[in-house]
């Protein structure tokens, strides 16, 4: 009856360790960073999702070997120039957005790029004209034509970008493209991301010279070529934030290996007012939490704030949590969406705009619900741990897409969840 779904049911404690991955957002785009040199590079702490395999399919596509990850080691062997096809089909493109990050190295070493152009998302309308611009200053030139992108170039120069808006991917793609560049690019107003210091990391020790990433002023100095090299996947932040919201919302404790603390900073200070604690340990976290959560409010913002990521596992805590609590969504205008299965689960929450005012209830109650993206429906199954009676989460699938073994890892540490 259910072919996408899992079934949650209510725990009382959850107790033991679990180890947090590589980052989804970070490993998306180092293996499209690959392009950029010849060779066989080596991807270690690989996240076995499906996003990776959709990446990896989409590199094998272009004529790039792609292994399969094996105890988190992702192998891949980068042909020569001539034998890569620089393009990006609509089948693969329309499953993974973050597949638009090819484009810049794409653009960048081999002077052509046929892209499809992504669609929208569950969250809202998610347009690239910033990677365009950007692109086209550093002296791409675009036409789009029946749902593809086709770029040229001469050869990319590099020279002052200034982006709109401190876009994620945006800023991945102007990095990649620009350390090939001819000359120096100046990124101005460039994501700060844990993710972009990780990509910065691995084109630094593939003879990119790079300064700043981690702070909105990105200098790349242009090289001739870079080399393969191996390189280590930054911990997954978001990963670490839902085991930590697990526990604020059924209670227990948790030791979290690995956990990305420092650059945890600003969610962990608002998991703490919401009622958890957390102490930072050698090697991760341990989080725990025993008593009723409290209210708080929380804005969105582009890191170092309260990324957008972490706000439907917020939501969900804030939803049991003692009092009335505002949160504000500055970054994407749809991603709301969760909102209303969590109310079918008994929650009380009101959205007003880019604002969900939200009254804690003592309790949920399970209920047959759906998950329109990774982390909404992420949340719904922790909501799901603390609901009475039986949840049944549809869009499982989308869980799969960032979050290795969810359903195992959860079980290991006494949640009662299973994939139908
Ligand atoms: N935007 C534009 N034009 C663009 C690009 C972005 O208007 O050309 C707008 C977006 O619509 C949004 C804002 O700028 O309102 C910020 O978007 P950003 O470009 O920073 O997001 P992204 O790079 O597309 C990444 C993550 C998302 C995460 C956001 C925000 C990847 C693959 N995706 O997306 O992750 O929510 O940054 O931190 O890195 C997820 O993991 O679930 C996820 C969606």
């Amino acid at each position: 009856m259910y072919d996408d779904a899992f079934r949650i049911r209510p725990v009382s404690q959850l107790h033991g360790t679990i180890e947090i991955k590589g980052a989804k957002n970070s490993v998306l785009k180092l293996m499209a960073a690959t392009l950029l040199a010849p060779g066989t590079h080596v991807l270690e702490n690989v996240p076995r999702i499906a996003d990776v395999t959709i990446m990896s399919d989409l590199l094998r596509s272009m004529g790039v070997e792609v292994s399969e990850v094996i105890d988190g080691r992702l192998s891949i062997t980068v042909p020569r120039e001539d034998q890569i096809t620089p393009r990006a089909p609509y089948e693969l493109v329309e499953k993974i957005r973050a597949s638009i990050v090819v484009l810049g190295p794409l653009v960048s070493r081999y002077r052509r790029a046929e892209v499809s152009m992504p669609g929208g998302d569950d969250f809202g309308h998610r347009p690239i004209d910033f990677h365009l611009n950007a692109l086209e200053t550093l002296g791409a030139n675009f036409e789009a034509s029946h749902g593809y992108i086709s770029a040229t170039t001469p050869g990319l120069l590099g020279t002052r970008v200034v982006l709109e808006f401190p876009s994620h991917t945006a800023t991945d793609n102007v990095l990649m493209a620009s350390v090939l560049a001819k000359g120096i690019t100046i990124i101005e107003n460039a994501a700060r991301e844990p993710e972009v210091i990780d990509l910065a990391a691995m084109l630094s020790a593939m003879g990119a010279k790079i300064h700043g990433a981690g702070t909105s002023r990105i200098e790349v100095e242009g090289v001739d070529q870079l080399q393969p090299v191996t390189h280590r996947v930054v911990a997954d932040r978001v990963e670490a934030a839902t085991m930590a919201a697990a526990v604020g919302i059924t209670t227990g404790s948790l030791e979290l290996v690995g956990a990305p603390v420092s650059y945890m900073d600003m969610v962990l200070e608002k998991l703490g007012q919401i009622g958890l604690e957390i102490t930072k340990t050698s090697n991760g976290l341990h989080v725990s939490c025993f008593d009723r959560l409290k209210a708080i409010d929380v804005a969105t913002l582009p890191y170092p704030g309260v990324a957008t990521d972490y706000k439907p596992f917020i939501v969900t805590m804030l939803t049991l949590a003692d009092g009335v609590s505002i949160v504000t969504e500055n970054l994407f205008s749809g991603r709301f969406k969760y909102v209303d299965e969590l109310r079918r689960m008994g929650a009380d929450i009101r959205t007003e705009g880019h604002h969900a005012v939200i009254r804690g209830v003592p309790r949920l109650s399970g209920a047959q619900v759906k998950g329109s993206d990774i982390r909404a429906a992420a949340a719904l199954a922790l909501a799901g741990m603390a609901a009475e009676g039986e949840t049944i989460l549809s869009g499982a699938s989308h869980i799969e897409r960032g979050y290795e073994d969810f359903a195992d890892r959860l079980r290991s540490v006494g949640a009662d969840i299973e994939r139908l």
